[in-house]
């Protein structure tokens, strides 16, 4: 028997299989749903908000979820099994990626990474510039990010090996 979903974001309908994990029926659905755990129920990232789809939680749900959470209808999307018709709500974190793997029409979306990749060519130190590694580096990025770097030990001692690479 098939159940309808409204999925928000994007805001889309899906025709669910009851007795189907809620957790796998999204991600084949194409809705990103961040579940590192693989849906053992112990990182809580695939939590969603839920009215109707079940209305049974698990034991990990109950151990997991605060009181006012479960009141509310968040669930952890791989412990539900599809039952009746009803909404499955992202949190924000899955709005944005959901925004993102969806390209919502007409809405630009502006993504801000932590990380970058950027390329550059040092110059090499010579017998007129003899500053360490990471001096070059530095001065470099500070130039193109108009701002201080820092670094910590772990890269200081791989550094030289890794721009000779
Ligand atoms: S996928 Fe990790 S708790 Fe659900």
């Amino acid at each position: 028997m098939k159940v309808s979903a409204r999925v928000i974001p994007p805001d889309r309908e899906l025709k669910l299989k009851a007795g189907d994990n809620l957790r796998t029926a999204l991600i084949e659905a194409g809705i990103p749903l961040d579940s590192p755990c693989g849906g053992q129920g112990t990182c809580l990232k695939c939590k969603v908000q839920l009215s109707g789809i079940s209305r049974k939680y698990t034991e990990p749900e109950k151990e997991k979820l605060s009181r006012e959470e479960l009141d509310s209808g968040w669930h952890l999307a791989c412990q539900v099994t599809v039952e009746e018709p009803g909404e499955v709500r992202l949190p924000e974190i899955e709005i944005s990626r959901a925004k993102a793997s969806f390209g919502l029409l007409g809405e630009e979306i502006s993504l801000q990474p932590n990380v970058r990749s950027i390329h550059f060519e040092l110059s090499k130190p010579s017998l007129k510039d003899q500053r360490a590694d990471w001096n070059r580096l530095a001065e470099y990025l500070e130039r193109s990010a108009d701002k201080p770097v820092s670094t910590e030990l772990p890269l200081l001692r791989e550094l030289s090996t890794r721009l000779r690479e």
